[in-house]
């Protein structure tokens, strides 16, 4: 039986993010705490070949046209070539993108491109080095630079940058990462942050705004929204930047949500269906797909698990609960 990811408010789930482990080599304080976090023990990650199976029920049964590969970080993965290459391999082929901090890229962008890959995002939230190491915890910027480059040259584009804006950290580099990235042609979108760091530590009332990032680059920018028409479900709002042809975008979560026109989906890392970034509970594919369940019975579970998708993320109720688990573990 052929069905799409449809909930009851009427939105499918075309969009599939598949985080490909929980570990990460920086430890971004936004993200982690600098011990990290208790990782999944390594029976209950999915291997190479069981990703690969649920993407393709996923794609042949659900309707899902587009995967992207999360992490944690998920040039970590060991395998992670191999693992694009199963997808591209399927039948009709997904689009194929990553969201990565970078770090290994230099390498593997070439190889990931062969195996596959359409397209990348890469985190970059400062270009200071000393002001790296102490966002990240690691001195790895000259790293992260040289993967975008090398993402870029092997033709891994549109090479779109998320950066994270935080008071009194970084939030004074918004222009100068604009026109960092407008001269590579990089696609910079700032992201307003939210309440998913495993310390609990976000804020509602210190987290940088979208008002407040453009009111900064419009100081040094003219700014010209792309109509609203030409969005459809992408969570950034795109700007113009200077007439063109470079554009900069704002990932408002907070302050704009986008949850009434989400087509997001995801699979984490220990094989379990998240129907929503702040959803409270999961759908265990896992044990179905070791159990030996065949790929009818794995879509209708899946397709169970999206119908029951809440309205928005209810960031702003006062009954608003984190969810258990961090933005590292369920793959951004
Ligand atoms: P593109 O198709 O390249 O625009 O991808 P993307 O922007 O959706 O993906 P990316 O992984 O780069 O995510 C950028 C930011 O958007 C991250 O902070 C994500 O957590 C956030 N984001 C992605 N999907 C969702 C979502 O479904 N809901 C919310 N609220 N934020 C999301
Ligand atoms: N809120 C918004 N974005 C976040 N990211 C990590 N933590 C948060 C958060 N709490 C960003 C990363 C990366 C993307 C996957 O999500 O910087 O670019
Ligand atoms: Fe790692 Fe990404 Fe978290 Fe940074 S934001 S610590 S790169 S998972």
């Amino acid at each position: 039986e052929n069905g799409k990811l449809a909930d009851r408010y009427g939105r499918v789930a075309t969009d599939l993010r598949v985080s490909l482990t929980d570990r990460c080599n920086l430890r971004c304080t936004y993200c982690m705490p600098a011990e990290g976090l208790d990782w999944l023990p390594s029976e209950e990650l999915l291997t190479n070949d069981e990703i690969v199976r649920l993407v393709s029920v996923a794609v042949r049964l659900l309707g899902v046209d587009g995967v992207r590969f999360t992490g944690g970080e998920p040039i970590v993965r060991r395998g992670l070539v191999e693992i694009v290459a199963g997808v591209a391999a399927l039948e009709p082929r997904p689009k194929i993108a990553m969201t990565t901090n970078g770090i290994g890229l230099a390498r593997l962008a070439g190889p990931l491109r062969s195996a596959g890959l359409d397209r990348i995002n890469v985190s970059l939230d400062t270009l200071r080095p000393d002001r790296f190491v102490t966002l990240a915890r690691r001195d790895r910027l000259p790293d992260v630079l040289a993967g975008m480059a090398a993402a870029a040259s092997a033709g891994l584009t549109p090479v779109k940058v998320n950066a994270v804006l935080m008071r009194g950290v970084n939030e004074d580099e918004a222009a100068s990462l604009l026109s960092w990235c407008l001269e590579r042609g990089y696609e910079l979108r700032f992201i307003e942050q939210m309440p998913l760091d495993a310390q609990h530590g976000w804020r509602r009332d210190t987290m940088i705004t979208a008002d407040e990032i453009l009111e900064r680059l419009s100081e040094k920018f003219s700014l010209t929204p792309e109509p609203s028409s030409s969005r459809g479900s992408a969570p950034a709002e795109r700007f113009v930047v200077n007439g063109g042809p470079g554009t900069v975008g704002i990932i408002a979560s907070v302050t704009r949500p986008f949850c009434g026109d989400c087509d997001r989906v995801r699979l984490t890392a220990d094989g379990q269906v998240r129907n929503c970034l702040f959803a409270r509970d999961e759908s265990d594919l896992r044990t179905a797909l070791r159990a030996g369940a065949s790929d009818a019975e794995l879509a209708v579970r899946w397709r169970a698990a999206v119908a029951g998708k809440q309205a928005g993320h209810g960031i702003d109720d006062p009954t608003f609960l984190q969810p258990t688990r961090p933005m590292s573990a369920i793959g951004g």
